[in-house]
């Protein structure tokens, strides 16, 4: 039997691409390996956001070269995603060995692809401007990392042109899934044993907006919770388009995770004018007191950029003050990367390289110390948390996640990890670190606001 193996770079997005490509290639009676050198299919599901990525690629493509000169020739190696989509053809010109080039709106058309790169003997590149108007590729087979978790995109592209931003460039125009889709799948998923989805969309919040009757992203939440499945998940939201409804429906919805990606990119309103992120420090605190004031025991986590072009000192400073009063769980933490084709990448007063790896230090131990401070509370109370398998570095411990999205580890006692990876239990935290809380097992249960009630 033909085997096939996926490499994921990027975004939540790509992972849930990668499931699709997983799926599609299985309906073809193909079987995963483990490791790219015994695959038949190498697929590369890309990510070009910073430089880094990109270069990742470049060398692990590379590494395969080897493979097709020494004895492997029938190989074929496939690059998609979002250097596929920016670069097409130009990307044979890097890596001549690459046989099929895909972007990120055929996803679908992957085997047919493989198959005729196969018979030409020869590189086939394929990447569309936009995406087929007919279908959402969402319905396509998923083959699910975790069969109790699933990826559940709301919406594809992006509108709002961050400055810094390639995305909008290589995933298009925001485009939403009608809403009994998306209601139907998690219906499906829910029947097939999924505890926990996430909604996905580079800015869920702005949903509904070229969808017949505007359906609300708040609307979406109620629906997709009365379905039963125990625990929704979302991301990314935009603060400025944040609405008051969609607050609400995360207080009254009880499946709704009390944990919220917000990402401030910066502190400061000169900055975040550059950025054109259409908000200022003020609304964006303004925001974060108010879904505090709604949910106290909320978790927050955001992303921010250092060293944008123009970035000094104080406006540094404006962005560690916002860490603090912010009171983060988690942040993911960047050092600007010029993007060619952003508005940004044109921009003078780029900040020298070591001004800004001191600035993302210092701001990595704001996060640190908040993200502490944010887990201390939780010493001495019992969470609900979903197991996800045993400790990679010790496999007398199991993994979980609480609802506000805290790593557990507890030792396992009795049952196996494997056996116990989707089930919820009750676990009472007796000791917090920075990134993860530790704890004991009280007792298995289903959760409370879970299949039950449906
Ligand atoms: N749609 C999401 C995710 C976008 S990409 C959102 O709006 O939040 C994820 C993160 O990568 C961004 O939030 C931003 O912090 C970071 N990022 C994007 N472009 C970047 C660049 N050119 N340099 C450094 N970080 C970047
Ligand atoms: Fe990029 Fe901004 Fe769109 Fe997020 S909202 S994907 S940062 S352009
Ligand atoms: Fe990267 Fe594309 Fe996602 S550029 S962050 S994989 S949308």
């Amino acid at each position: 039997m033909r085997t096939f193996h996926v490499r994921t770079f990027g975004c939540q997005m790509n992972k849930h691409d990668s499931e699709r490509i997983a799926g599609l290639l299985s309906a073809q009676g193909m079987r995963p390996a483990e490791d790219p050198r015994d695959a038949d299919v190498i697929v590369f599901n890309t990510c070009c956001v910073r430089e880094h990525a990109d270069e990742r690629l470049h060398g692990q493509v590379s590494a395969l070269k080897s493979l097709k000169a020494g004895g492997r020739p029938g190989v074929l190696i496939a690059v998609g995603g979002c250097v596929g989509q920016r670069d097409g053809e130009r990307l044979l010109g890097r890596l001549p060995h690459v046989d099929v080039v895909f972007g990120t709106h055929n996803v679908a058309r992957l085997p047919a692809l493989l198959a005729s790169a196969a018979e030409a003997r020869g590189p086939v590149v394929e990447v569309l401007d936009a995406p087929d108007p007919g279908g959402f590729t969402s319905d396509l087979p998923d083959a699910r990392e975790h069969v109790w978790h699933a990826w559940v995109p709301i919406t594809v592209g992006c509108d709002n042109f961050c400055s810094y931003c390639i995305v909008p460039h290589v995933r298009g125009r925001e485009r939403s899934r009608p809403l009994p889709e998306i209601v139907a799948q998690v219906e499906r998923l829910a029947a097939d044993g999924v505890r926990e989805i996430t909604l996905l969309g580079q800015n869920v919040n702005s949903y509904g907006r070229d969808l017949y009757g505007d359906p609300a992203f708040a609307r979406v939440l109620r629906e997709v919770a009365a379905t039963g499945v125990p625990r929704v998940r979302f991301t990314t939201s935009h603060p400025k388009d944040l609405s008051e409804e969609t607050v609400e429906a995360m207080v009254e919805t009880p499946q709704v995770c009390r944990h919220l990606h917000l990402p401030v990119q910066s502190g400061s309103d000169r900055i975040l004018a550059a950025m054109n992120r259409r908000y200022t420090r003020r609304d964006y605190l303004a925001l974060v007191e108010r879904l505090y004031d709604a949910m106290p025991d909320l978790a927050l986590s955001t992303d921010v950029i250092v060293g944008f072009p123009g970035e000094t000192e104080p406006d540094f400073a404006d962005t560690l003050r916002v860490v603090d009063t912010a009171r983060y769980d988690q942040a993911f933490t960047f050092i600007y990367s010029p993007r060619e084709g952003t508005p940004a990448a044109r921009l003078e007063g780029r900040v020298p390289r070591e001004v800004a790896q001191e600035r993302f230090d210092r701001l990595v131990e704001a996060v640190g110390t908040s993200a502490l401070a944010k887990n201390v509370p939780y010493v001495g109370t019992v969470q609900e948390v979903l197991v996800e398998g045993s400790s990679k570095r010790d496999a007398s411990m199991l993994v979980g996640r609480t609802g506000t999205n805290k790593v557990v580890h507890a030792p396992i006692e009795g049952h196996g990890a494997e056996e116990l990876a989707g089930t919820f239990l009750d676990v009472e935290v007796q000791e917090a670190q920075t990134w993860f809380l530790l704890g004991r097992v009280r007792a298995r249960r289903e959760p409370a606001s879970g299949v039950a009630r449906a």
